[in-house]
């Protein structure tokens, strides 16, 4: 995908987005004219230095901050709040300890009658590959698993935009490298807008349409990378070493030690 092309639908905008944190008598600067549109359906990672202002480019879009100057647009209306029927937000421990797998995924459909909201929610249980856990408790599950009941929490009230913060961060390697092809085979299924944070490079190639790769504090953005490859990816691919090379470049570190 690519930000020129007319036939895309803009779905979250960012407009000249800044914002300052006073910290004692100090501003701490941590955005800087973010411009940035994101289209219906792609999926977008947020990659840059820890501090950069990746979360707070997503409170902001998510309507939690407000930026000093700027705005953010969803389907052109101006986000002025939180609205979780139109955003999503992933957290990474978002779920609740004291309920099962099922009442978990169902506690954001309350406003749907019984049977409607029974099925919606074995339908995403069933997606995300947790078929009968759904009377199971977190405590239970592995952390990939709850992971999953994250990932089938934000499908069921079906927003329009999911917003991820690194999500996949505390689990460990091979389960994040399964999380990352499950969440691109139900986005390709859903067709959901997907901003995604990360500092992993190859979780970003792994992913995303485009990178919009982010300068240390205040965070700008540096340059923006697009992923023209099909998933599934072929990590070992020429292309694949383009990217990351550019990627690392663009961080301005080594990835040789
Ligand atoms: N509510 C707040 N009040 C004051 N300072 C804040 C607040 N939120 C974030 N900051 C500061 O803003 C800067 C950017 O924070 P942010 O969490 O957006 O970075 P990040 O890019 O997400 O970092 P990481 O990769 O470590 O998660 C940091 O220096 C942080 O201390
Ligand atoms: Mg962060």
């Amino acid at each position: 995908m690519s930000q020129s092309n007319p036939m895309q639908k803009p779905k979250v905008v960012f407009e000249g987005v800044s914002k300052r944190f006073q910290k004692g008598k100090e501003s701490l600067h941590v955005l800087n004219d973010i411009n940035l549109t994101v289209h219906d359906g792609e999926f977008v990672c947020l990659l840059g230095p820890s501090g950069c202002g990746k979360s707070t480019l997503l409170n902001i879009a998510g309507g939690f901050e407000s930026p000093d100057s700027g705005r953010v647009m969803i389907d052109g209306e101006e986000v002025d709040g939180p609205n979780s029927r139109r955003v999503f937000v992933f957290q990474e421990y978002g779920i609740f300890p004291w309920a099962s797998v099922w009442d978990n995924v169902a506690l954001g459909l309350r406003d749907l009658d019984q049977a409607e909201r029974s099925e919606v929610v074995q339908r995403t249980i069933d997606m995300v590959g947790l078929t009968g856990f759904e009377k199971s408790f977190p405590m239970e599950l592995s952390g990939g698993m709850k992971q999953r009941v994250e990932v089938a929490r934000a499908l069921a009230v079906s927003p329009d935009v999911i917003y991820m913060d690194e999500p996949f961060g505390a689990l460990d390697s091979l389960t994040r490298l399964t999380m990352r092809s499950e969440i691109i085979r139900i986005w390709e299924q859903e067709k959901k807008t997907i901003l995604f944070v990360t500092h992993d490079v190859d979780e970003s190639i792994q992913l995303a349409d485009r990178v919009v790769v982010l300068s240390a504090r205040p965070g700008e953005i540096s340059e923006i990378v697009e992923v023209d490859m099909d998933h599934p990816r072929d990590l070992g691919s020429p292309e694949y070493g383009k990217i990351k090379n550019r990627l690392y470049q663009l961080l301005g570190v080594s990835h040789t030690i």
